[in-house]
C-alpha cells in the first residue's frame, strides 16, 4: 500500500506557482526523499501533504485520507518537524512535549510513559528539566524528531532535519531516522539540500527544481542513469571549457557540465573513454591542462537535470541564516 500519492498536486502564491502538478507515490515503510536547491518547493509540498496550507488544484492523500476533505484524519496518523524550530523556548524540553500530548488528547499516564519513551530515543532524558532556549541546535533538533514521534505517527515529515547542524550531529540524527524507519517502521518524508544525506538515507529520492520533480528513482539508478565515472578536464580559459562543452554536446556524450575553466563528462567506464575524449579535443583543437577521474556522486545528477549545482557550503550559509533567522522568531 502507498502511504502517500499525490495527483497533478499544484499550489500558488498570487500566480507564483510554488509546487507545479507533482506527482508522487512513496510506499508504505519508504524512506522518501525530496532534493532541491533554495526556493525549489520542498516545504511547500511538505505543508501540502501535511495539511498546513491547501493545494490550488490536484489532490493527495496520506495514509488512505485525503488531505483537503479529511485533514483532521490526516493530522492524527502524521508527525512533523519543521523546517524551523517551533519549540517554546521558555519552556523546558519535557513541558514541550507535554503540551504537545494534550494538545494530542493523548492521557496523563499515556503522556508520560510516550514522553520517556521518545526522549530515550534521542538521548535528551538527562536535559528534559531545562529550559529550551538553553539547548543546543543539535539538543533542539532532536527534541523536535522526538516530539514529531510523541503520538505514534504513521508517517513522519522531516524538513530538513539536519540544517545547520555539525557533522557529528548530523550523523547522530541520522541513526534515528533509519532506526525509526527500520525499526518502528515509520514511513519518512524528509527534505534535504544535502547530497550524502539523501544518498545515505533514502530509499528513492525526487529532485525538485522549480516546483517540479525532474527526476526520481533510488540513488544508484539515479547515479547509473548518467554513466558511474566522470571525467574532468581542465583547460586554459572558461571559454575554452563552454567551447569544448559544446563539442562533447554534439559528440553525445550522455552529460557534461562546465564551470570555470573546467569540463565535467560522465562516461559508463573512464579508462574506455579517456582517448575518445583526448580525440575529440585533439580534433577540435583543445589545449587539455590536466585531467581526472573519479566517480559519479549526487551532484552530477543534480547538475544533469538541473543545469545548476548545490554546493554544500554555500547553501549551509543561506540556511544555517535563515534557520538562526527563524528559531529568533
Ligand atoms: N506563503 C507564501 N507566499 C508566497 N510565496 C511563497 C510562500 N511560501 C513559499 N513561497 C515561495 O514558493 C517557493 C518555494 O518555497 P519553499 O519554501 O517550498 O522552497 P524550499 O524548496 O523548501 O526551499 P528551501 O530549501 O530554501 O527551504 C519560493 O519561491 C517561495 O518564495
Ligand atoms: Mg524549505
Amino acid at each position: 500500500m502507498n502511504a502517500i500519492v499525490t495527483n497533478q498536486i499544484t499550489k500558488s502564491f498570487n500566480g507564483f506557482i510554488a509546487v507545479n502538478e507533482i506527482d508522487i507515490s512513496v510506499k508504505e515503510g519508504e524512506l522518501f526523499g525530496l532534493l532541491g536547491p533554495n526556493g525549489a518547493g520542498k516545504t511547500t509540498l511538505i505543508n501540502l501533504l501535511s495539511t498546513m496550507i491547501r493545494p490550488t488544484s490536484g489532490t493527495g492523500t496520506v495514509n488512505g485520507f485525503d488531505i483537503v476533505h479529511d485533514s483532521a484524519s490526516v493530522r492524527a496518523v502524521i508527525g512533523v518537524v519543521f523546517q524551523g524550530s517551533t519549540l517554546d523556548e521558555q519552556l523546558t524540553g519535557l513541558e514541550n512535549l507535554d503540551l504537545h500530548g494534550r494538545l494530542y488528547g493523548l492521557s496523563a499516564g499515556l503522556r508520560k510513559k510516550r514522553i520517556d519513551e521518545v526522549l530515550d530515543l534521542v538521548e535528551l532524558s538527562h536535559k528534559s528539566g531545562l529550559l529550551v532556549k538553553t539547548y543546543s541546535g543539535g539538543m533542539i533538533r532532536r527534541l523536535e524528531i522526538a516530539r514529531g514521534l510523541m503520538h505514534h505517527p504513521k508517517v513522519l515529515f522531516l524538513d530538513e532535519p539536519t540544517l545547520g547542524l555539525d557533522p557529528q550531529t548530523r550523523l547522530h540524527i541520522w541513526d534515528y531516522i533509519r532506526r525509526l524507519n527500520r525499526e518502528e517502521g515509520i514511513t519518512i518524508v524528509l527534505t534535504t539540500h544535502y547530497m550524502e544525506e539523501a544518498d545515505n538515507l533514502c530509499d528513492r529520492i525526487a529532485i525538485v527544481d522549480n516546483g517540479r520533480v525532474v527526476a526520481l528513482d533510488k540513488p544508484e539508478k539515479l547515479k547509473s542513469a548518467l554513466g558511474s565515472d566522470v571525467i574532468i578536464l581542465t583547460l586554459d580559459t572558461p571559454e575554452d571549457a563552454k567551447k569544448f562543452y559544446r563539442v562533447c554536446k554534439e559528440t553525445g556524450y550522455v552529460s557534461a557540465s562546465t564551470k570555470d575553466q573546467t569540463v565535467y563528462i560522465s562516461v559508463k567506464k573512464s579508462e574506455e573513454a579517456v582517448p575518445e575524449v583526448f580525440k575529440t579535443a585533439f580534433t577540435s583543437g583543445t589545449n587539455i591542462q590536466s585531467i581526472t577521474m573519479r566517480k559519479s556522486t549526487l551532484d552530477d545528477i543534480f547538475i544533469h537535470y538541473t543545469g545548476r549545482g548545490i554546493r554544500d557550503e554555500l547553501v549551509d550559509d543561506i540556511t544555517y541564516m535563515k534557520y538562526k533567522l527563524q528559531t529568533k522568531r
